[in-house]
């Protein structure tokens, strides 16, 4: 498989009339780990679910574009047929719905009619998968999420990941609420996933998850957009002197988006 692109170009998102994304640029390729930082409340979680078309976030300005497609033209389940991938911040629940049965239909929603996986296939991957981030199987039977706790909700979203194998998967805090090992299993997860064929973007306020993993890019988002970018030592400085020292070089006073009304 050849390496994906995303381009994120001159991108601005509208809630209700406020500009939350103002003129974002990024561009993700196969094989690369960026990182977004950025202190609560920039607009991070925002730019995750506009890509992966949350009815609420009006595209404005700009355009997404996955391997020369355009991403805002698909429908929500199109873009994840394409092979975009978004683990949330705070994953829904869904009763009724067996985890089991929400991934084998992920899967084969991707795939031709004709050409769905075998319930032999999705069980045997299932279980290795499972296996890897040391998860109980009972979680297979389990309705979606209901009554998870906050880590192995995120332990699940990191298997969706290994079990969809998307080209680019954006990650909205998938190590907050993680307990140490849980941190090492999940970040294993996502290093496993590491090739030319696909590519990540990592939303985390902790540098200690990009010692699991080491990014090659380290963005940090203030006011909507990105202000810093620099390699994994980004991340270091950051948990060291924490994020004054940028607003004073930029001149930001207040780095939260959202409340000013467009002009
Ligand atoms: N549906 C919504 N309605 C109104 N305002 C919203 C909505 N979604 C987001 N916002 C506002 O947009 C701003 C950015 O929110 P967002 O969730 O993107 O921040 P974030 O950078 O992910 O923060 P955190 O680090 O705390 O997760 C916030 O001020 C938030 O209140
Ligand atoms: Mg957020």
């Amino acid at each position: 498989m050849s390496a994906s692109t995303l381009k994120i170009e001159d991108l601005t998102v509208e809630i209700e009339g406020s500009e939350i994304i103002k003129h974002f640029n990024l561009e993700i390729k196969g094989g690369e780990i960026h990182a977004i930082m950025g202190p609560n409340g920039t607009g991070k979680s925002t730019l995750a679910s506009a890509i992966m078309g949350h009815p609420k976030y009006e595209i404005t300005h700009g355009s997404v574009i996955l391997d020369g497609e355009d991403v805002l033209e698909m429908e929500v389940d199109e873009r994840a047929k394409a092979g975009l991938f978004l683990a949330m911040q705070y994953p829904s629940e869904i009763s009724g719905v067996t985890n089991a049965d929400f991934m084998r239909s992920a899967i084969n929603s991707k795939r031709e009619e004709g050409d769905e996986i075998s319930l032999m296939k999705f069980i045997r991957k299932m279980d290795e998968k499972m296996d890897k981030l040391e998860m109980n199987q009972a979680f297979s039977q389990r309705y979606l999420n209901e009554g998870f706790s906050g880590g192995e909700k995120k332990r699940n979203e990191i298997l969706q990941l290994l079990m969809l194998e998307p080209k680019i998967a954006i990650l909205d805090e998938i190590d907050s609420g993680l307990d140490i090992d849980a941190l090492r299993v999940v970040s294993n997860g996502i290093n496993e996933m590491k090739s030319e064929s696909f590519g990540c973007l990592i939303i985390t306020h902790y540098q200690r998850l990009l010692n699991y993993i080491t990014p090659d890019r380290v963005h940090v988002m203030m006011q909507g957009r990105i202000v810093k970018s620099g390699g994994a030592e980004l991340a270091e400085r950051l948990e060291a002197d924490g994020y004054d020292w940028i607003k004073e070089e930029l001149g930001i006073e207040d780095e939260r988006v959202g409340n000013q009304q467009k002009a």
